[in-house]
């Protein structure tokens, strides 16, 4: 017999983000989100240009008690009022994600709650169930740090890769770009800031894999030529720099709306024109502006229509742990204690 509601606690630990968040789903579908912690350890890793996993799987034990508690106090929920608790499983930093499960398994065994392990990438896919009640079928661009992918998600549970990355992700070229660059680390917000004073049309930079039929992508020649623009234009002056952010996130965006429609063509071969026409872009760089207008257009040209959930439940977050959680205990899945990451 389902439930009217479900109060789920998520906990996310996969990268430099510890979060908490408590979700609330209703039987007709509706997501509400009662609280959503995350604290950033973007300071303990900037002096290193990146994420160090030793460093971030010891900051995640120092603060992870005060943010679950600090979700509960927002959320005005305690431990007895939810219905279970779910954590990100993977992919991530293994030593981060055995602080999230081994805390979440405690709090479920202590309460006589089901446990839920997460796959972190689904929680990104599944967001707009929670932020527009859209479920699949549909189309997903997944763009973040580790990740790049497209991918059909049939149904929960049930997703389809149709293309990936063979080499960076885009996150990642946006990172490595922006500390080429001498941005500090995550670099791909300062790119953006950057970009919008300069020239987008002033350097010219590869637009790699653009026009083949398979889906997948490539961005490391995008980045080895910006470097060497770099390089021949050294010193460079902040216009030098604002005019290669332009001009990189300008290649960026062709190659990802180049990359989508070639993927728009396979979904709609193989969904057929009974089903709606959805494009779900998810992960932390669908925050970026830019790529959103650009893929929004793109959307509209070719009889799909776009979700993008808010930016700050694009990058790493638990609310979206917690959702998915609770769609997965809505179907009855749950998992032992013995899970591992
Ligand atoms: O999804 P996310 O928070 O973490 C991962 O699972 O990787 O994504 C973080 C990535 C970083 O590479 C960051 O530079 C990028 O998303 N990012 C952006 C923007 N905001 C975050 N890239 C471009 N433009 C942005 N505005
Ligand atoms: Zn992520």
């Amino acid at each position: 017999m389902p439930r009217d509601t479900l109060t789920i606690l998520g906990i996310e630990s996969s990268c430099d983000e510890t979060a908490a968040s408590v979700v609330r789903k209703s039987r007709s579908g509706h997501g509400e989100i009662l609280s959503n912690v995350v604290h950033s350890q973007i300071e303990e890793h900037a002096d290193f240009g990146g994420v160090v996993p030793e460093i971030a799987a010891r900051a995640h034990v120092e603060v992870m008690d005060s943010i679950i508690a600090k979700s509960f106090e927002d959320a005005g929920v305690d431990l007895n009022q939810i219905d279970g608790v779910a954590a990100t499983a993977g992919p991530g930093l293994i030593g981060g994600l055995i602080v999230g499960m081994v805390t979440a398994k405690t709090l479920a065994a202590m309460s006589r709650k089901p446990f839920l392990a997460v796959n972190h990438l689904e929680g990104h896919v599944l967001t707009v169930g929670m932020t527009d009640q859209l479920l699949p079928p549909y189309l997903v661009l997944l763009v973040s740090g580790g990740h790049t992918q497209l991918l059909i998600a049939h149904d929960i549970g049930h997703y389809e890769t149709l293309g990936t990355t063979i080499d960076d992700a885009v996150g990642e070229a946006f990172d490595k770009t922006a500390k080429l660059l001498g941005f500090p680390y995550p670099g791909g917000p300062l790119i953006e800031e950057c970009a919008a004073q300069g020239d987008p049309s002033r350097f010219e930079l590869p637009r790699p894999m653009l026009g083949r039929s398979e889906p997948d992508f490539s961005f490391s020649g995008l980045k080895t030529a910006l470097r060497r623009i770099a390089e021949n234009h050294a010193p460079l002056h902040e216009g030098d720099i604002a005019d290669l952010c332009a001009s990189f996130q300008c290649a960026v965006t062709d190659c990802l709306k180049d990359r989508v429609a070639a993927a728009m063509a396979i979904y709609k071969q193989k969904l057929g024109a009974q089903i709606a026409n959805n494009l779900v872009v998810a992960g932390g760089v669908a925050a970026n502006e830019h790529i959103r207008s650009s893929l929004t257009q793109l959307a509209a040209d070719n009889g799909f229509r776009l979700y993008v959930p808010p930016s700050e439940l694009c990058t790493d977050n638990a609310a979206m742990i917690a959702w998915t959680g609770a769609l997965k205990l809505d179907r009855g899945i749950t998992n032992p204690l013995d899970f591992v990451a």
